[in-house]
């Protein structure tokens, strides 16, 4: 190779890598509601860690925690419009976006356990479910797991009669509304955000969450009670903007689908454990009293919220009720 073919070759080399290196990285906004250090806050910047490695630095991902930039009844819009490209918000808030579907993860009492749930989540029925969101311009990626509920009150919650004429705080899903009212309770739909000052002023008596979302917003600071009841389920669909994700360069999304698989082994490893941690820490604060339900009172709670599987089969749509149902067996 002569001389000035050399040159213009390591030119042309050297002027390659500024312009890639000058190419402004792929930027996908990630808003979510709890704190980094709930275990949705983990997966995300887990989901960051290994989006930004495995794409060389081709995808920058900014995560806006704890409700920051958007609360939980905004992201979903800002997501559709644009504004954000990536959310990963509990299966209980598809409801106002006309996607009922999701809320068969709500019926309490419906998932003996978490193998029946990845079976569900991982399997066709979970596949399925995802692809209903396509109608709205979102395409749903993974299911990342939280955990079990608890109850939370400034009175012990043991039997049913126990909820009688209490202001229970809900994610706005109409399952979760009817599972208060076969309580005896009244449901107060609420942004995430809100509900620490709300319990704090008064405005609601009590919550239902997995033990590490009533942790790391501080809920036992201002509830005195917890009832163990694992009555049900709170789980993430995340989702991404399709005209963002179908946009992106094919060897880009599959990078960042490998990334999002990992994180999901990982937020599924990590959700029991975090919520275990969680509820030791509530008990290790004297704060709150917590109560496990015994197998009476268990007994008591499966006979007054079963019933709501029949009553809100209709709205979620007995196919999805019948096919999830089919999987757990
Ligand atoms: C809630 O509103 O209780 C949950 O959606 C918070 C979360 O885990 O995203």
């Amino acid at each position: 190779m002569n001389r000035f073919v050399f040159i213009f070759v390591l030119l042309a080399g050297l002027f390659g890598n500024y312009a890639a290196c000058a190419q402004e990285p792929i930027v996908i906004k990630f808003s979510h509601v709890v704190t980094s250090d709930a275990p949705k806050g983990k997966a995300a910047e887990y989901f960051k860690r290994l989006a930004e490695k495995s794409t060389q630095g081709k995808v920058r991902v900014e995560i806006y925690p704890n409700s920051v930039l958007y609360k939980d009844r905004e992201e979903l819009e800002a997501l559709q419009l644009g504004a954000v490209q990536m959310l990963a918000p509990t299966m209980a808030k598809f409801g106002p976006l006309g996607i009922k579907d999701f809320e068969v993860f709500d019926l309490p009492y419906l998932f003996p356990n978490k193998e029946a749930l990845r079976r569900v989540k991982h399997g066709p029925v979970g596949k399925m479910l995802l692809k209903k969101l396509q109608a709205k311009g979102l395409t749903g990626l993974a299911y990342w797991d939280n955990g079990f509920k608890v109850m939370s009150a400034n009175r012990p919650l043991k039997m049913p009669e126990d909820f009688k004429g209490l202001r229970m705080r809900i994610q706005d899903s109409r399952v979760l509304d009817a599972q208060m009212r076969a309580l005896g309770a009244i449901p107060e739909a609420m942004v995430f955000s809100d509900v620490y000052s709300a319990l704090q002023k008064g405005v609601i008596d009590g919550t239902e969450n997995p033990p590490s979302n009533l942790y790391t917003q501080r809920m036992h600071e201002v509830q005195k009670h917890v009832t163990v009841s694992n009555h049900g389920y709170l789980g993430y669909a995340v989702i991404v903007n399709t005209k963002f994700w179908n946009g992106l360069p094919a060897e880009i999304r599959d990078k960042l689908e490998e990334a999002m698989w990992e994180t999901t082994l990982y937020a599924d490893r990590i959700a029991e454990e975090e919520n275990a941690r969680a509820l030791d820490a509530v008990k290790r604060s004297g704060k709150t009293q917590v109560h496990t339900l015994t197998p009476a009172e268990a007994a008591a709670w499966r006979a007054r919220l079963l019933p709501v599987h029949a009553e809100l089969e209709t709205r979620i749509g007995k196919d999805t009720v019948n096919a999830v149902k089919r999987e757990i067996r």
